[in-house]
This record gives structure tokens, C-alpha cells and sequence, in this order.
């Protein structure tokens, strides 16, 4: 598998599993200059399922802090 294959399988991930939005409508905003996770929530609608965000929003932080290192080395 090449790294492009790789990056779009990444995409399909489901991140909020209550609402089904996955990785890449979330690297979108990331890449387009979101930093904090309430703007990607509020950006995206995750959080606003039945669990309230306590699904989502750690995997949203840990997706956000992957992004920042891979943008920093
Ligand atoms: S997993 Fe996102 S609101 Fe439940």
C-alpha cells in the first residue's frame, strides 16, 4: 500500500462514531488553520450526538496533536 492508499483509508476512520464524521472532514479544517478542538467540533457537528462528545473529542485531540507534530518535524 503506497501513502496516498494509506492517507485515504486514514480519512475513512470514523472519528464521531455518534454522528459518523470521519477523519478527513476534520483534516480538512485542520489543513485549512483550525487548532483547537471546540472549533473542530463546532465546525463539523461532532460532539452533539448521544454521547455528548466523551467519544470524540479525545480522538479528536490525539488527530490534532498527530497533525501539529507531523506539521513540526
Ligand atoms: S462520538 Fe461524537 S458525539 Fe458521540
Amino acid at each position: 500500500m503506497n501513502s496516498k492508499e494509506r492517507q485515504i483509508i486514514e480519512g475513512l476512520k470514523v472519528v464521531c462514531t455518534c454522528k459518523n464524521i470521519r477523519q478527513r472532514d476534520f483534516l480538512k479544517h485542520i489543513k485549512a488553520g483550525m487548532t483547537i478542538v471546540e472549533e473542530l467540533k463546532k465546525a463539523t457537528g461532532a460532539g452533539s450526538g448521544t454521547c455528548k462528545g466523551k467519544g470524540c473529542t479525545p480522538r479528536i485531540a490525539e488527530l490534532l496533536a498527530a497533525e501539529r507534530k507531523k506539521r513540526d518535524s
